[in-house]
């Protein structure tokens, strides 16, 4: 009833035999435990969903394998896999309704119409589908198209569940509150789930663990905790956050006490410069090392007000629930949020603190070395 999900090695090029094929999935390896929420997350184009259609059986793998629950599949026809799957575009069938597209799932296992109709009317609770049931998909919003599409991969009983940008179709409202209601109702059905978005908060509020694909490569695999605690590389760093990590390319100096980090741009100005007591002697041993280095610094971990940089707010902007203030320093720009309002107007001065400790600290390609006091 629920299964563990492999992908080793896997591969999807399309149109191989074309002048240009297109490598959408490159040598992708992740392992899914049984009853897990995964998250595949990118942007547009990065191979997500050719990856949940290789899951499913509907696009063939190129190279590798792929197990459910121990058992290679990927030489397996779609319906021999037991995978129940809602797909980007709905594909609900238009001459039946929406009660007859969510029952049609459950054709398989022969129930009787009573049993049929509780299973319908309990997933459509669930997806605020009730008063919308008998109508046909052609009539309806597409908002409710998606969620009966969802309502029809999640009535089935499957070994897994492959979830192609569910809800990016509803209103910001609904979206929240089914989130709640999707993440519960894996959980109590102890459901492996594999959902794909490019909507960060999404697989944040349902994931354990978030796949961070880029360029058809897996990036990172992680809790979103760990994602943004300890990002593997300057890209997961960057895209994983909102607003955005800010980032310095620099220099690092290490020497008379002091650990000063420089303008990698030919500028050679100091960009942020700190007591060497402030980085545990491991860290200035991989600091100095490096020929050039990539500062990190997520915006609330900038603290406002007080602190050895002087620069001068470029805008502040309360955003209902926080401030996003930005200010030019001598290292560049930097953009901070806090939890309060803030005075401070256009062109005034401030000063900020870049903890130490709280730095992200990459290589030159964007491995990352060091995060805060960590090594990596
Ligand atoms: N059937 C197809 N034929 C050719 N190229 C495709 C096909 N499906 C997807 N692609 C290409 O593969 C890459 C990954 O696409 P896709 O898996 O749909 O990404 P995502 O779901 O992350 O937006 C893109 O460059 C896309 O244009
Ligand atoms: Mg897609």
């Amino acid at each position: 009833m629920t299964a563990s999900v492999s992908l080793r090695g896997v591969n999807k090029i399309y149109a191989r035999k074309a002048k240009n094929p297109i490598y959408a999935v490159k040598d992708f390896n992740i392992e899914i435990a049984p009853g897990e929420i995964v998250a595949l997350l990118g942007s547009s184009g990065c191979g997500k969903t050719s990856t949940l259609r290789m899951i499913a059986g509907f696009e063939d793998v190129t190279e590798g394998e792929i197990l459910i629950g121990g058992r290679p599949v990927h030489r397996l026809a779609p319906a021999k896999r037991n995978v129940a799957m809602a797909f980007e575009g709905y594909s609900l069938y238009p001459p039946l309704t929406l009660r007859q597209n969510i029952a049609f799932a459950l054709k398989g296992e022969r129930l009787d119409a009573a049993e049929t109709n509780r299973r319908v009317d309990d997933i459509s609770k669930l997806l605020e589908l009730g008063p919308h049931l008998d109508r046909y998909p052609s009539s309806v919003s597409a908002g409710q198209q998606q969620r009966a599409s969802l309502g029809r991969a999640l009535v089935r009983k499957a070994d897994i569940y492959l979830l192609d940008e569910p809800m990016g179709q509803l209103e910001p409202q609904l979206r929240a509150a089914l989130r709640g209601r999707l993440k519960r109702y894996l959980r109590e059905h102890k459901m492996t789930a594999v959902l794909v978005t490019h909507d960060q908060t999404e697989a944040n509020a349902l994931a354990d663990r978030i796949a961070v694909m880029e360029g058809g490569r897996l990036q990172q695999f992680a809790s979103p905790a760990e994602l943004k605690d300890s990002p593997a590389n300057l890209f997961v760093g960057t895209f994983i956050g909102e607003p955005p990590m800010n980032v310095y390319r620099v220099k690092p100096v290490i020497g008379e006490g002091r650990v000063t980090f420089r303008g990698a741009g030919g500028t050679q100005a100091e960009v942020l410069s700190y007591e060497a007591g402030q980085f545990t002697a491991p860290i200035q041993a991989l600091i100095g090392r490096q020929e050039e280095i990539v500062l990190g610094i997520r915006p609330h971990d900038v603290a406002v007000g007080d602190g050895p940089n002087a620069g001068e707010i470029v805008s502040n902007q309360w955003i209902g629930d926080q401030t996003h203030m930005e200010a030019s320093f001598p290292g560049g720009v930097i953009v901070s949020t806090l939890d309060a309002r803030h005075p401070g107007r256009q062109g005034e001065p401030i000063r900020l603190s870049v903890p130490a400790g709280k730095l992200h600290i990459f290589a030159g390609d964007g491995k990352a070395i060091a995060h805060g006091t960590r090594p990596v």
